[in-house]
C-alpha cells in the first residue's frame, strides 16, 4: 500500500499536555482545576511538569525525528501568549518561547501545524464571563488570534482554530469531565454556536493579517461516526439526529458556512435555539476553513432512548439518544473506546460525498495504553505490538478511502511522547516515544521504528514487522 506522493506522516500533541507550566503568568482552566481539586485528577499527577517540552523540546525534537516524525501538531496556551486578555496585549516570555520552538522545529525539519484552542480557556475569562458562554470572550479570543498570525505568520504554514469543540461542550457543560463541570444542555447549545463563531472570526483575522502565501487555516474535529444499534426505525432516527448533533454541528459551518436546518428546526422547537445575529451568521457564512483535520478513536454506536423525548425531563442533546455498547465489539479495555477501524473509511467517504472532498488528514488516532512497562523487555523498549496493529488497521481503511477518491493528504499519530491526558493525568499512554515521568528519560517504543520505516518509504509495513 503505496501512500500519495507528498502524504504527510506526522503526530500531534498539544501545549496544556506538554509543556509544563513553567514561565507561565495565567492558569488555564486544567491548571485552576488541579491547584484546587488535586484529587480528581489519576494518582494526584497534575499539568504542572507533564512531559517538559517547555524545556526539553530541543532533544523531544531529535526524538521525534528519529521516529519519522515531519510535522507535529501542537497548540499555543492563549495563558502563556497573551499578557492582557482584554487588550491582547502580548506576553513577552511565552512569544519568544513559541517563536524559539517554530524556529528549532524548521531547523530540525519538523513542520509545525499550530492549533489555537486545545480545551485550554484563561481561567479568569471562565470564572469572569463564563468562558465560551460569553460572546465577549468570543471577541477576546479573536484578539489573541491576531496577536498569534501576526507573531508567527511568517514560521507557520498550517493554523488551525480549535481542537475537538464537541469535546468542551461534553466535558465542560454536559458530562463533567472538564471543569467547571457544569450540566446545562441549552448553555451547551450556546458555546456550540460560540465556538463556530469563534472560529469564524479568527479565520477573518487571518484572511485580513495574513501575507504568507499558500498558508492555510482549519479546525479540528473529532469525528464519531453514529451507527444506529439495528435497522429499526426508532434507532435509525437516533443515530440521525446524534449525527447531527456530534459531528455535522461543527462540520456544517466550517465547511459550508451554514448549520444543519434539521437541528436548527430541533432545537427551536424545543426553545433551546442560540441566540444569534444576523451579523454572525453572516459572518459564519463568508469564512470557511481551507482543510479540515479529524481526530478518530472510536465509532458511537446509538439506540433509541429509554423514554421519550416528550417526557418532563431538562433539556439535553441525548434525551435523543443513548449510547449503545455493541455486543462482542473489540475495545481498548483501558480506555474504554470501541476499536472500529472501518468507520475511517466511512469518514472518508461522507467527506468526499457530503462535503465537497475539502482537503483533509487525520489529525489524531492512536491507542492510549496502562501500565505499559508490562510489555518493556530488558533493554527498556516498549514492544507496543498493539499500538503497531491499531494504527496498521486503521491505515488500511484510510488507504480504500484515497483510493475512493477521498482527499485526505496526511495521518498524525497520538502521540509522539507519552503526554499528560487531562483527568487521567498519566495512566494511558499514547506515545511512540516513552517518557518515565519520574526521570523525564525518553526512549523510543517499537512503535517509533515502525512509524520511522512508515515515513519514509510511505508505504504501509508488513504486520510482522521486525525491528531493524
Ligand atoms: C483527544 C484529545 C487529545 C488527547 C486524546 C487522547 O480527545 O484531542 O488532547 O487527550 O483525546
Amino acid at each position: 500500500m503505496k501512500f500519495p506522493e507528498g502524504f504527510v506522516w506526522g503526530a500531534a500533541s498539544s501545549g496544556p499536555q506538554s509543556e509544563g507550566n513553567f514561565n507561565k503568568i495565567h492558569q488555564n482552566v486544567f491548571d485552576y482545576w488541579y491547584a484546587t481539586e488535586p484529587g480528581e485528577f489519576f494518582q494526584g499527577v497534575g499539568p504542572d511538569l507533564t512531559s517538559n517540552f517547555y524545556n526539553d523540546y530541543p532533544n523531544d525534537l531529535q526524538l521525534m525525528k528519529k521516529a519519522g516524525i515531519k510535522a507535529l501538531r501542537l497548540s499555543i496556551q492563549w495563558s502563556r501568549l497573551i499578557q492582557d486578555f482584554e487588550t491582547g496585549t502580548v506576553n513577552q516570555a511565552g512569544a519568544d518561547f513559541y517563536r524559539r520552538l517554530f524556529a528549532t522545529m524548521k531547523a530540525t525539519g519538523i513542520e509545525p501545524y499550530v492549533t489555537l484552542f486545545h480545551f485550554d480557556m484563561p481561567a479568569d475569562l471562565q470564572h469572569q464571563y463564563g468562558g465560551w458562554q460569553s460572546k465577549h470572550v468570543v471577541s477576546l479570543f479573536e484578539k489573541y488570534a491576531k496577536e498569534a498570525f501576526k507573531l508567527y505568520g511568517n514560521q507557520i504554514n498550517h493554523w488551525f482554530t480549535f481542537n475537538e469543540p464537541k469535546v468542551i461542550l461534553d466535558g465542560q457543560y454536559l458530562y463533567q469531565f472538564h471543569y467547571p463541570k457544569i450540566v446545562d444542555g441549552p448553555s451547551a447549545v450556546q458555546v456550540a454556536f460560540n465556538i463556530n463563531l469563534a472560529s469564524a472570526k479568527a479565520i477573518a483575522a487571518f484572511h485580513q493579517i495574513n501575507t504568507n502565501v499558500g498558508a492555510t487555516i482549519g479546525m479540528i474535529l473529532n469525528l464519531t461516526p453514529a451507527y444506529a444499534a439495528s435497522e429499526k426505525p426508532c434507532d435509525k432516527e437516533a443515530a440521525r439526529i446524534a449525527e447531527l448533533w456530534t459531528n455535522d454541528l461543527f462540520l456544517q459551518p466550517a465547511i459550508r458556512g451554514t448549520f444543519p436546518s434539521s437541528l436548527v428546526d430541533l432545537l427551536k422547537s424545543d426553545h433551546v435555539l442560540w441566540n444569534a445575529t444576523g451579523a454572525e451568521l453572516d459572518l459564519i457564512a463568508n469564512n470557511q476553513i481551507d482543510e479540515l483535520g479529524v481526530n478518530y478513536y472510536h465509532p458511537f454506536r446509538v439506540e433509541a432512548p429509554d423514554v421519550s423525548p416528550k417526557s418532563l425531563q431538562d433539556w439535553m442533546p441525548d434525551i435523543y439518544f443513548k449510547e449503545y455498547q455493541m455486543p462482542g465489539r473489540i475495545e481498548n479495555v483501558d480506555r474504554g473506546w470501541e476499536i472500529y477501524p472501518k468507520a475511517l473509511y466511512d469518514i472518508a467517504i461522507s467527506i468526499k460525498e457530503r462535503f465537497g472532498n475539502i482537503p483533509w488528514f487525520v489529525s489524531e488516532n492512536g491507542m492510549g495504553v496502562s501500565r505499559e512497562d508490562r510489555f518493556m523487555d530488558d533493554y527498556g523498549m516498549v514492544h507496543d505490538d498493539y499500538r503497531i496493529d491499531f494504527m496498521h488497521d486503521h491505515l488500511v481503511e484510510l488507504f480504500r478511502g484515497i483510493k475512493a477518491g477521498s482527499n485526505c493528504h496526511g495521518y498524525f499519530a497520538w502521540t509522539a511522547i507519552d503526554n499528560w491526558s487531562w483527568k487521567n493525568a498519566y495512566r494511558n499512554r499514547y506515545g511512540l516515544i516513552r517518557n518515565n515521568i519520574h526521570t523525564q528519560e525518553k526512549t523510543l517504543k517499537k512503535s517509533a521504528y515502525w512509524f520511522n520505516q512508515l515515513s519514509h518509504q510511505n508505504i504501509l509495513p508488513p504486520t510482522n514487522f521486525k525491528l531493524p
